[in-house]
């Protein structure tokens, strides 16, 4: 395999230069990947100014290493650290931010966490399946006669995000403007976020909380069987969640639980359809769906890169020394493909069976919208394939201009 031109790695150093924005490199990280399993796994990326981990058993022990954080500023203040004040223009993002059970560390994170694990648990969302079902099949009854569709807007994105405010008890009607919302936050995610989408995912925030700030002061009023509901009348030891909290925690629920999952769909029937897989076979049982799945995961991860912070000076085994409040950055979507844990990593097999990728993280952050994700996908995939026939691509994917979250832009399908 050529070196692909959007990295070069100097093996002496460890580190290594990645433009993200190369087209070569964002259509198809796996190359690069295999470059950095093959020449120096754990590397300082010259243009990112610290140090990443590409091997699957780093990756998978780093996240569930208690000396890193996704937060910092519980042990140490901004002024110990040399980090700039936060951006007043970004004080409605950071707010949200502020009480997300993602960025928070125990006790906080312990807390929420248990207030919202009961609905995630796979017995729970196990009594989705026909509703999930039902929907899957009316999005196909929509376009199936048209014998062409681009798959992301009509089916990929509609089913996670119906799925999840349906699960929290908002109106399903607003699907639009949430994705509106939830796709201007989540462009603060990429490196380096331009002030333009500073703005922009402030604004967003603003109006995402104002608009379920409404909804929370209705449900009080009028509680219905909904996850919102149960959020607002739960209590752990005497102690309800804050309306802060209970904005944050909708927010990153109805956010995370389409983001990825919208993204995977598209991954997974691109897969599919340019390795030729016969669906009728990698579909013909429920193991076996399974596996495919967890194979799709594996090989197209939608979301390629999780930070930590050192919480304390740390000398790594491998010889790296990180200062307390140091970030460090976890290649999910490389170690998913380290060739000393998966055999012929880059070859996609839907009977794969060694064991688990680190898609959905792994340690106390683990991804809670799991079951949730691999149900939808254990659904609505199987549907489409036995739904449309001879389904193929219509010329290629367009692929995502961003890294970090691996996916499509539209994926032209007929039958
Ligand atoms: C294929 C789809 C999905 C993927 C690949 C995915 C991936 C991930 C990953 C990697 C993390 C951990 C981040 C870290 O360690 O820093 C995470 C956390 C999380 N995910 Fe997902 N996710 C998916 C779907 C969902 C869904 C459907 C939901 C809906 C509820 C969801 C909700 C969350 C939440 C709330 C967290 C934070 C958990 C915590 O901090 O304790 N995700 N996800």
């Amino acid at each position: 395999m050529p070196t692909p031109s959007a990295i070069s790695i100097t093996p002496s150093t460890r580190s290594a230069s990645i433009d993200v924005r190369d087209p070569q490199f964002y259509k198809n990280p796996l190359a690069a990947y295999a470059q950095l399993h093959a020449q120096c796994p754990s590397f300082f990326w010259e243009e990112q100014q610290q140090w990443y981990f590409a091997g699957y058993d780093q990756v998978n022990s780093l996240l569930r290493d208690r000396r890193f954080g996704r937060q910092i500023l519980h042990v140490a203040t901004r002024e110990e650290l040399g980090l700039p004040e936060p951006k007043p223009h970004l004080a409605d993002f950071d707010r949200l931010e502020a009480n997300s059970l993602l960025e928070l560390e125990p006790p906080a994170h312990t807390r929420l966490r248990t207030l919202i694990n009961r609905a995630f648990v796979s017995r729970q969302i196990e009594q989705l399946k026909p509703e999930i079902a039902a929907l899957s099949h009316s999005l196909i009854d929509g376009f199936e006669k048209d014998g062409q569709v681009e798959l992301l807007k009509a089916y990929a994105e509609i089913v996670p995000v119906t799925v999840i405010a349906r699960m929290l008890g908002v109106p399903v009607e607003m699907a639009p403007k949430l994705l509106d919302w939830s796709h201007r936050m989540v462009k603060m995610y990429v490196f380096n976020p331009s002030l333009e989408t500073e703005h922009d995912a402030n604004a967003a925030s603003a109006e995402f909380a104002d608009y379920l700030k409404g909804i929370i002061d209705w449900k009080r009023q009028n509680p219905a069987d909904d996850l919102l509901t149960h959020m607002i009348t739960t209590e752990k030891d005497g102690e309800r969640l804050s309306d802060d909290e209970l904005i944050s925690t909708a927010v990153l629920l109805l956010n995370a639980g389409h983001e990825a999952t919208v993204h995977q769909l598209g991954n997974a029937v691109r897969t599919l359809l340019e390795t030729g897989t016969s669906a009728k076979d990698v579909f013909s049982s429920d193991t076996a769906t399974e596996r495919t799945i967890e194979e799709t995961m594996r090989y197209a991860a939608p979301l390629h890169i999780f930070q930590r912070y050192a919480l304390s000076d740390i000398e790594l085994e491998d010889g790296i020394s990180l200062k307390k409040g140091d970030k460090i950055g976890l290649l999910l979507g490389a170690a998913n493909v380290d060739p000393q844990k998966f055999t012929d990593p880059l070859a996609f097999r839907p009977d794969r069976n060694e064991g688990a990728h680190v898609s959905f993280g792994a340690g106390l952050h683990f991804c809670i919208g799991a079951p949730l994700a691999r149900l939808e996908l254990k659904l609505s995939l199987p549907i489409l394939f036995e739904r449309l026939p001879g389904l193929r691509m219509t010329g290629e994917a367009q692929i995502k201009d961003s890294y970090h979250f691996h996916g499509l832009e539209k994926l032209h399908l007929e039958w």
